[in-house]
């Protein structure tokens, strides 16, 4: 039976009380829950996104007692990240309990823990008393969901109910900070800035983000979050975008191109006059993630716009980078990725 689509925390509870598996929201993106401290349902997380069990799972918590009994040798750096910014877009990762299934960390002695900032999925994991182990609510390697109805397009014959929370109000995948004695290490640029971090602990948070395949962090895998499409960036990361009138005028254009920029203003009049010619007659879409260019709600958008590119039909699309400052580097990682 498809998966019902409902805001009834309730009957969540009690799917999950069962071993059964619920969609639910979170600021950053949907999470495909099960109990975390039950091997079974755990595996039943797997099957449904076809990911392998290399690919170890975030522990959704409601408070930080309850982390504490997840992790081993809890610290101050744990305590000031934590009261920082919990709930909130960041994973930290410390050596695990023993509670915790090897199922959830695929066999590392380290697991990630978060408190999710949603309403809904604060109020259900109260209702449940356990954790709960979420990956991002899509099939394996795609592009993570932001609304109900991105859950619902893969995975409503896989799962037993879809805790409709409205929009993600990031969009973006949690920041995972991997702690090691007192210092922080990113593992994932993601929903919190690094800027932030920083202004936090004092320091600047080390970086070993890897680019290729990392048994470890799979989903730091070079190619992820990546749609049908082929991506192609239209310039080097860090540069300005020059005119787009020669590949507009290109006759080797596939018909099904798209566009997908930052913002409008990085188009000059010429551009602008092109194109807007081409989308009369039909022959492109033009995908912009904020008119104005401001990151965050750039960030808001991007999964949305990268599952339209494929829904609309489009063969390649040429996109433009984000600013490096703040959110900007998590969106340009991701584009980096769904783009190799
Ligand atoms: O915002 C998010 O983090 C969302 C929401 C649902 O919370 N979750 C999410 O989960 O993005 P997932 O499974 O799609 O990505 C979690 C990442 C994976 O790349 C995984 O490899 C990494 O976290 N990870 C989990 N446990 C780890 C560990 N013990 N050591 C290193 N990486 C770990
Ligand atoms: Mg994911």
């Amino acid at each position: 039976m498809p998966a019902q689509i409902g805001i009834d925390i309730a009957t969540a509870s009690t799917l999950l009380k069962q071993g059964k598996l619920v969609a639910v929201p979170t600021e950053t993106v949907y999470g495909l829950a099960a109990n975390g401290l039950d091997p079974e349902s755990i595996l039943g997380i797997f099957e449904a996104k076809n990911r392998p069990t290399f690919d170890p799972l975030i522990l959704h918590v409601r408070d930080i007692p309850m982390a504490k009994t997840l992790v081993n040798g809890w610290n101050n750096t744990a305590q000031t990240l934590a009261e920082a910014f919990w709930p909130g877009p960041l994973t930290i990762i410390l050596p695990k309990s023993d509670i915790v299934p090897d199922l959830v960390t695929a066999g590392n002695t380290t697991v990630a823990i978060r408190i999710p900032n949603h309403p809904l999925t604060q109020a259900l994991l109260q209702l449940v008393e356990f954790p709960l182990a979420a990956p991002s609510a899509n099939l394996f390697s795609y592009v993570s969901p932001t609304t109900a109805k991105h859950v619902a397009d893969q995975m409503i014959d896989r799962i037993d109910y879809i805790l409709d929370g409205g929009e993600c109000s990031i969009g973006i995948e949690s920041t995972i900070l991997a702690i090691e004695g007192e210092t922080a290490r990113i593992l994932r640029l993601g929903g919190l800035s690094i800027e932030a971090i920083e202004t936090v602990l004092g320091h600047s948070p080390t970086e070993t983000l890897h680019k290729n395949s990392n048994p470890q962090s799979p989903g730091q895998l070079e190619h992820h979050y990546a749609p049908q499409c082929r991506l192609i960036p239209l310039c080097k990361k860090g540069e300005p975008l020059l005119s787009l009138i020669q590949l507009l005028k290109n006759p080797l254009l596939t018909p099904n191109f798209g566009i997908l920029l930052f913002s409008k203003q990085e188009l000059n009049v010429e551009d602008t006059f092109y194109l807007t010619k081409l989308q009369e007659a039909g022959k492109n879409t033009v995908y912009i993630l904020d008119e104005l260019g401001d990151i965050a709600k750039a960030g808001n958008k991007l999964f949305s716009t990268l599952r339209l590119l494929d829904s609309d039909g489009c063969k390649e699309v040429y996109f433009s980078w984000a600013p490096e400052i703040g959110l900007g580097r998590a969106i340009n990682d991701r584009l980096m990725r769904a783009s190799t």
